[in-house]
């Protein structure tokens, strides 16, 4: 494990999951560093985001009864959880968001993930930081999982706002993106159709299935086909990419497939046992060092 002192520089030499409040290992890492930065931060619910993991145990006096009125008590194995509630959530943002832009290579790109309680004060917020020049898209992510209330149109997408360091001057390759199937293939030639299109600023795509190969059990787990065109996008092979509120460790993941390098970080522990185990999974933990940052929280 390597011991980072409060003030001293982050050298990049290597593939790194840092535990630690972002706010002092932003200030440790280099100016300028960085394709591209993920943001996505507790949404400020005012809930603690919890993910239990449940069992079926067989038991004559459970209380669940299934397949042929056999009974089942429910063990709970594993609950995963952080805390998201903030007094003041765009002062929680503010200096974070600024020392991101300095973070950003002169190409580089930021994504920011919110969903619709706090979408537009923190496009104001961004505006203010990055200068509207700096604005490129609006993306939606649009999902269909989850309860459905009757009161309201359920609330069934997160919005992804994308600024980047120089107007003008970004990395942008959208032919390196996986294309998708168009919504009305007859509308187009046969030929367009098989080759399908280039996707725009809405996504629709499936949050984490819960029995599938990506899934960590970590709460408010992103799904790998939405990072995957980001950093498809807006970074370069072999650059450098950035997450500042790691959780499930998602960006190493999809900068693994693609050939990128990053850096994660996380306060949450259980979030960096995660990162690790998902990892090292995925191809062997050499690459990934522990910088603990040490002073100042
Ligand atoms: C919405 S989750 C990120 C989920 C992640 N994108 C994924 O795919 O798994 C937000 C994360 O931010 C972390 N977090 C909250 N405040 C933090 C801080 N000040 N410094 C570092 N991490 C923080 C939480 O522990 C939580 O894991």
């Amino acid at each position: 494990m390597r011991v980072q002192a409060a003030g001293e520089p982050l050298v990049l030499d290597d593939d790194l999951v840092i535990a630690g409040d972002n706010r002092a290992v932003l200030d440790a890492l280099p100016d300028g560093g960085f394709d591209l930065i993920y943001m996505d931060p507790p949404f400020n619910t005012g809930r603690a985001q919890t993910r239990d993991t449940l069992s079926a145990i067989a038991d004559p006096v459970g209380n669940r009864v299934g397949f042929k009125g056999r009974r089942y008590r429910s063990e709970l194995l594993q609950r995963l959880s952080f805390d998201d509630g903030f007094s003041d959530y765009l002062g929680f943002l503010e200096p974070r968001l600024a020392r991101a832009r300095e973070l950003l290579a002169p190409h580089g790109t930021l994504y920011f993930h919110i969903d619709y309680r706090e979408a537009h004060y923190c496009k104001l917020l961004l505006d203010e930081i990055f200068g509207r020049a700096a604005f490129l898209n609006e993306l939606i992510w649009a999902y269909d999982y989850g309860a459905k209330p009757r009161r309201r149109w359920p609330a069934k997408h997160d919005t992804i706002l994308v600024y980047v360091r120089t107007p003008g001057g970004h990395h942008f390759d959208p032919d390196a993106v996986e294309r998708e199937p168009y919504m009305a293939p007859g509308l187009v030639s046969a030929e367009k159709a098989q080759r399908g299109k280039r996707p725009t600023d809405v996504w629709f795509h499936t949050i984490v299935p819960t029995n599938g190969r990506e899934k960590t059990g970590y709460p408010t787990q992103k799904p790998e086909g939405v990072l995957r065109r980001m950093v498809a996008a807006s970074s370069r092979p072999g650059g450098w990419c950035l997450d500042p509120f790691a959780g499930s460790g998602t960006l190493g993941a999809v900068c693994r497939q693609l050939g990128r390098r990053f850096v994660l970080v996380d306060s949450n522990p259980v979030a960096v046992d995660v990162m690790r185990d998902r990892l090292q999974e995925r191809g062997g933990l050499g690459a990934v060092e522990d910088a603990v940052i040490t002073g100042q929280g």
